[in-house]
């Protein structure tokens, strides 16, 4: 080899949640606790296979495995939008809305900024802060600015609604807002009813448009009451919905989501739609088929959607009782840590308000990985571990300086 062609490829900082969860598994450590990555793990630390979706299994065997079209498979794109909108929605009575099967959450927002950069070029983007750190990255790489409006409240540990509702009336007309309406990531705290209804008018008066990203429908209160925000929107206005199968059918691997464009008509959505399958034709071609069958097949089918309902209400119901169990063993072992915190937020997320040095100083001294904002993903909690992570926690909050 005579020359380098890449020596100026410039290092992989590292994914602030992937990377991490990769150190995790590298740690040698047996007693170590892995609460970065949200990941559901149930009472015994496992991932669980939900036998909703064993059942959809056994149902689909192994047949052929076509490529399926573009825009994925009809029964899966039917199941997003019952599911995300719910049955009787008039964004689907009207057939106004363009749905595709998307490769996971992710893949859906990168398709909708690709989708926004071609058709609404050149405006500002909106993300929370703080946020999923890869909303700015999808954002950028489709060529926008990113910035941020106000959301987290250190002192309250709540929404820092007011400076939200300025940021977005102080933002240029028909800048792009993306929105989580349900168990925000990282922090954990979510709009009420009343937040999301003013929230809404600013939106609407600015004409912003909305991306709404729906990672953990059925994390928060129930299938159908997580998706309140996005249907009230979606009633009065055009926007893009994200959502995600990660984890609520506990199918990380898979990679199933979907991308939904609310349009104003029929006609406006076929065209978006088949944007949308440019979009994807370009990127990737088609998504895959075998987890998209699953969820197809447990979404419509009304036995095992029963179930599956039933399953996430598990898993959501797991979720609150470990949380209160770690602030009961944290007050059990100091009046002097704040843990009203764990019980105020839900969904699979607490931010935990410790500092990057605390965060540090559990991961190296205890083994014990939280992402460095001080985001604990509770859903890694259970019986077993909390007595440590509970100890772990107050002597790091007591000893290391936030
Ligand atoms: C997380 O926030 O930990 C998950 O959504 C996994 C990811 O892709 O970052």
């Amino acid at each position: 080899m005579t020359e380098s062609l890449f020596g100026r490829v410039e290092a992989f900082a590292g994914d602030p949640i992937l990377s991490l969860n990769d150190n995790f598994k590298a740690d040698p450590r047996p007693e170590k606790i892995n609460l970065s990555i949200g990941v559901y793990t149930d009472e015994h630390g496992r991932i669980p296979v939900l036998d909703s979706v064993r059942a959809a299994y056994e149902r689909i065997g192994f047949a052929e495995r076509p490529y399926l079209p573009m825009e994925g498979h009809p029964l899966y794109r039917e199941g997003v939008q019952k599911l995300v909108f719910g049955e009787k929605h008039p964004a689907l009575a009207e057939k106004r809305t363009a749905t595709i099967q998307t490769i996971g959450g992710t893949g859906a927002v990168g398709i909708a900024a690709d989708f926004l950069a071609k058709h609404c070029p050149g405006r500002t983007v909106l993300v929370s802060d703080p946020t999923w750190e890869n909303h700015h990255g999808l954002f950028q790489r489709a060529g926008f600015t990113t910035t941020t409006y106000p959301y987290w409240n250190h002192n309250g540990r709540s929404v820092d609604f007011n400076g939200m509702v300025q940021a977005l009336e102080a933002a240029e007309h028909g800048s792009i807002v993306v929105l989580q309406p349900v168990c925000h990531n990282p922090t954990g705290v979510d709009l009420d009813e009343g937040q999301q209804m003013a929230v809404t008018e600013v939106l609407l008066a600015k004409r912003h448009i909305v991306v709404f990203d729906m990672a953990y429908q059925g994390f928060g209160t129930s299938l159908h009451e997580d998706a309140a925000f996005v249907r009230r929107y979606a009633e009065r206005a055009s926007c893009l919905v994200a959502n995600s199968f990660s984890k609520n059918f506990s199918l990380y691997g898979e990679r199933c989501g979907g991308l939904s464009v609310v349009c104003r008509d029929k006609d406006e959505a076929e065209r978006v739609l088949g944007q949308l399958k440019l979009a994807v034709r370009r990127s990737y071609s088609s998504p895959p088929m075998t987890g998209g069958l699953h969820v197809a097949t447990v979404l419509g089918n009304d036995h095992l959607r029963a179930q599956w309902t039933r399953e996430v209400e598990t898993m959501r119901n797991r979720m609150d009782s470990v949380r209160r169990l770690l602030a009961d063993e944290i007050r059990a072992l100091s009046n002097e840590v704040d843990v009203g915190f764990l019980l105020n937020q839900r969904g699979m997320f607490s931010f935990t308000g410790l500092s990057e040095q605390q965060v540090t100083a559990l991961r190296k001294r205890d083994g014990v990985y939280l992402v460095g904002s001080g985001r604990m993903c509770v859903a890694g909690l259970n019986e077993v571990n909390v007595p440590k992570v509970a100890r772990s926690f107050v002597e790091v909050s007591q000893a290391v300086r936030g």
